[in-house]
């Protein structure tokens, strides 16, 4: 794997050339704006770069997009890819690798997800502290490459206290209700029965969401910080019994975006 991931990192240095990275930025399912607050140097679509996954859904491809915001450097996905599409997580978390390879330090994640906590209201953006990996998978199951991280990744503080701290101040200066939770990584595709909601709540979780916790361990096992923000986009348990659909999340996503904006300039202004 190390090779692929060098000649993935070597084509993205011949592109980029030779500037210090501060910030890789993931984007979650309806907060693809974020993506037009940084002034653009290069725009990569993922097809060009060697071995990165090919996107699954048709007329969308994903990008890579480098440039500066809040005067830092930042190296931004735009598509992000889900285990549920059927990648495998080597594949899920390439782009990961990736950005360790040319030796981005901090990695900020998004996404959408279900509340499961009762005060949680749709549209709330929640600071993920912790996560509980559900998924069947491990990213990091298989042979260890040293070059890449240890063999048994210490998880104590996946979530950076620091990260988390200047968000806090950040959503009090700028008086964004902000929410703080553990966020539950499940497969998808289907959204949670409300059962399954139910389990998550009592499993200890704040909310659920089908990514996010994969990219999160590499970039660990890597040595990276790492910053996530999730947008509660509905809300589930087992006294609540109404659909969720692709439409709502969408647009709850899109609702809070601000904050979440807000939030990310923030954060990468202040590191
Ligand atoms: N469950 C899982 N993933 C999600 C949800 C949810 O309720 N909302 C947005 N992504």
């Amino acid at each position: 794997m190390y090779n692929k991931i060098e000649e993935a990192g070597k084509f993205l240095r011949d592109k980029i050339g030779d500037v210090s990275l501060d910030f890789a930025i993931i984007l979650g399912s309806g907060l693809g704006k974020l993506q037009h607050e940084i002034e653009a140097e290069h725009s990569i679509a993922y097809e060009e770069i060697p071995h990165f996954p090919k996107t699954t859904v048709a007329g969308h491809t994903g990008r890579l997009i480098v440039g500066q915001l809040e005067g830092k450097k930042v190296m931004l996905m735009s598509g992000r890819f889900h285990y549920y599409e059927g990648y495998n997580m080597q594949e899920v978390t390439f782009p990961v690798r990736v950005f360790h390879y040319l030796q981005i330090p901090n990695l900020i994640v998004s996404n959408a997800s279900g509340g499961v906590h009762r005060s949680f209201k749709v549209g709330d953006v929640m600071v993920i502290t912790d996560h509980i990996n559900f998924f069947p998978e491990h990213p990091l199951r298989g042979a260890n490459d040293d070059k890449l991280g240890p063999r048994f990744p210490d998880m104590s503080v996946a979530y950076d206290k620091e990260f988390i701290q200047i968000m806090n101040q950040v959503a009090k200066d700028q008086k964004i209700r902000l929410q703080h939770g553990v966020y539950f990584g499940l497969q998808g595709p289907t959204f949670e029965t409300p059962a399954e909601y139910g389990m998550v709540r009592t499993l200890g979780a704040d909310a659920v969401g089908m990514s996010t916790v994969p990219e999160v361990i590499v970039a660990r096992h890597q040595g990276m910080r790492v910053a996530a923000i999730s947008v509660i986009t509905d809300l589930g348990g087992p006294e609540i019994a109404f659909p969720v659909s692709h439409e709502e999340v969408l647009n709850a996503a899109k609702v809070a975006m601000p904050n979440v904006i807000k939030i990310v300039r923030g954060l990468v202004q202040k590191v």
